[in-house]
């Protein structure tokens, strides 16, 4: 039962994406409002309505670029837009995620994308579980955690669906989606979707005894979009890397991966001491260690610096655009050297527009 409180807020939500968008896109007035009228209409009728190809793909797009944590937000426009409203069942889902997979990685050529499946009024609507499309499990063990600490629950789950990992640090967890209110099923990645990079540092030849790696592309599967009223909780998208989301989190947190130490032994700073900086420097040879290695095996990665440069693009060609940019400061300063940054000496507006990515809370 949709109340008439619902039908109000979807109706005026749609109204002010239908005249942002259209306006955005070029349209004339009229135009507007006749697709307003119309979608209006079946508010009234269905307390629901559907997006056009072209109002999805622009409506994902501002979703981008009102992201207030992406540093990347240059290039929403360039987002490829998958729409997979029509899928029907899990496995039709599956397949349509693996297409993605495999068009965004490219070789190594990464294209960022993203992939809307049904909206969460539809009967067919899923929901992915996973967080990430491409992570790492992480088992409890005797010794301490073995792989990566923020997949502990998930991995659990994924075992107690039948799932079992090799028992490494980089096994590479299965996807598991569930359509509407049945269970689960899970699908082991298929090979050609996952490209991983080994690390290697361009002066230190023993850096590879580390054995350290990671995966090529971020593909965040677990956040809702909402465009317009209406809401998507299974829209899974991706970038490409910046070098410190890896070099200088998951691979350097002392509760995810936790390599400084390592990597210091390896470079032989001295760690009796906190004046020694040794940990400054650790992270700095790491995060030389990422963004060389996905240099040399081509694939996409940005350093902080050129992406702290390109946010700054993006302030300029918003406001030349008569449009003001919203941010979370604390989120887009880089963790390596962040007062380098342009980014770091100003101050933004946290203030939440639509459309918009956002948490949900998860399914398990
Ligand atoms: N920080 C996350 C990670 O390290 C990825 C978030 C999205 N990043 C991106 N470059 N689009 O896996």
């Amino acid at each position: 039962m949709i109340t008439t409180t619902t039908r109000k807020r979807i109706a005026g939500q749609a109204k002010a994406f239908l005249g942002e968008a259209y306006f955005e896109l070029g349209k004339s007035e009229e135009e507007a409002k006749r697709r307003i009228d119309e979608v209006l209409q079946q508010i009234e009728l269905t307390g629901c309505y559907t997006h056009t190809y072209e109002e999805l793909k622009h409506g994902t797009k501002m979703a981008w670029r009102n992201n207030n944590r992406c540093i990347g937000r240059l290039f929403w426009q360039s987002l490829e837009v998958f729409d997979a409203r029509d899928v029907l069942d899990e496995l039709d889902a599956a397949n349509r995620i693996f297409q993605h997979m495999s068009y965004a990685t490219n070789s190594g050529r990464i294209r960022p994308a993203i992939t809307i499946f049904p909206a969460n009024h539809s009967n067919n609507r899923i929901r992915i579980w996973n967080h990430q499309l491409v992570r790492y499990a992480g088992y409890r063990r005797d010794e301490g955690i073995v792989g990566d600490s923020a997949s502990l629950a998930f991995t659990e789950v994924c075992e107690n669906l039948g799932w079992k990992g090799e028992g490494t640090r980089f096994d590479v967890l299965p996807l598991v989606i569930h359509k509407g209110g049945e269970a689960p099923h899970w699908y082991p990645l298929p090979r050609e979707t996952v490209l991983e990079v080994a690390l290697t540092h361009p002066e230190n030849n023993e850096f590879e005894q580390l054995k350290l790696q990671w995966y090529s592309v971020p593909f965040i599967s677990d956040m809702e979009l909402e465009i317009g009223g209406i809401a998507y909780a299974a829209a899974p998208f991706n970038g490409w890397y910046m070098g410190t989301e890896i070099g200088a989190r998951n691979l350097a947190d002392s509760d995810r991966y936790n390599q400084l130490p390592n990597v210091a032994k390896l470079f032989q700073l001295d760690m009796t001491t906190n004046t020694s900086l040794w940990k400054d420097r650790a992270l700095t040879e790491l995060n030389i260690a990422v963004l060389h290695s996905f240099k040399k095996h081509g694939v996409s990665i940005v350093d902080h610096h050129t992406a702290a440069e390109q946010f700054l693009r993006f302030e300029k060609q918003e406001q030349d655009q008569g449009r003001s940019v919203t941010g979370r400061w604390s989120w887009l300063i880089p963790p390596l050297s962040p007062a380098t940054t342009g980014i770091w000496h100003r101050s933004y507006d946290d203030a939440e527009r639509t459309p918009a990515y956002r948490y949900q809370s998860a399914p398990y």
